[in-house]
């Protein structure tokens, strides 16, 4: 079998200097971890946002950390190539410094992650600074921030005003300084996105930010229609697994009722010497 090496920072980084599209994923989950590796996935964002996909709420902000530690470290057992980012959900790093390491940390030492990813600019400064010094990758968020949908006027693409996409120039550039390796642009103008991008010393990726970044990320449950709350307008669905699995679904609701379902190839044998001998015990 072909030698998969393991995705590292200097990978990436050499990506964008060969002018290499980085390809970014979200899972949640062992077989679409796996699938995603084994189909040459650079890297893989372990979301916040499997609080919406997997288990139903209309927010991230529920997402725990032990929820999020046991997801990553699933995505982990199963992506031995993809460079895996834990997403740390709401509350694991704002408060303060001491703690945003901590859980940071765990991401890495029990969820297997190479690094990890918070929303925020220049307010989340401290923190990126915090969690690198403490040895641990940090991928900065701008942009759409989920967690501050409130603060941000709501799940809506942000820097559309000439004030709030220079904001978000200089919180590029403060994440960079504080020491991210690389920044994911969320819901941002192209324009804006292009900017950020020619001044960047790190990776900029983007979803839903334009094709200057260096790299895509798409949530895998968009792609794959399996996500039915809403569609953002950056999204492209690559497949309707949705209506496969509704299919296979109605069908063997159909075989156990019409009794099609199971035949002889599911059924276990039992040998014959000991059908005689349990028909003897039970008086049969
Ligand atoms: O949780 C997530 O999937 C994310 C992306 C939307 C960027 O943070």
């Amino acid at each position: 079998m072909e030698e998969r090496k393991k995705v590292t920072i200097p990978d990436l980084y050499a990506m964008v200097e060969r002018g290499e599209k980085i390809t970014f994923l979200t899972a949640y989950d062992y077989p679409t971890a796996l699938l995603e590796d084994r189909a040459g996935i650079d890297m893989i964002l372990v979301g916040d946002s499997g609080v919406m996909c997997l288990l139903g709420h209309e927010t991230t902000l529920p997402a725990k950390m032990d929820f999020m530690v046991e997801i990553t470290a699933a995505v982990s057992r199963a992506a031995k190539r993809a460079f895996i980012v834990g997403d740390m959900p709401y509350m694991s790093y704002q408060p303060s410094d001491e703690l945003a390491v901590r859980n940071a940390g765990r991401f890495i030492s029990e969820g297997g992650a190479d690094a990890v990813k918070l929303e925020g600019g220049a307010r989340m400064a401290a923190r990126v600074e915090a969690i690198v010094k403490a040895g641990i990758p940090v991928m900065g968020h701008i942009g759409l921030t989920p967690q501050a949908a409130s603060l941000i006027g709501g799940l809506k693409a942000q820097g559309r005003s000439a004030q709030t996409a220079k904001q978000l120039v200089e919180d590029a550039k403060v994440l960079e300084e504080a020491g991210a390796f690389s920044i994911l642009l969320e819901a941002i103008p192209a324009r804006v996105a292009e900017v950020i991008v020619e001044r960047a010393r790190v990776p900029i990726l983007s979803i839903g930010s334009g094709a200057a970044c260096h790299g895509q990320l798409l949530i895998v449950h968009d792609i794959l229609n399996l996500f039915e709350a809403f569609t953002p307008k950056f999204v492209k669905k690559y497949a309707d697994v949705s209506s496969v699995m509704l299919k296979a679904f109605q069908e063997y609701i159909s075989d156990v009722k019409s009794g099609l379902f199971p035949s002889k190839e599911h059924e276990y044998r039992i040998p014959k010497e000991e059908w005689q001998e349990f028909k003897r015990l039970m008086g049969m």
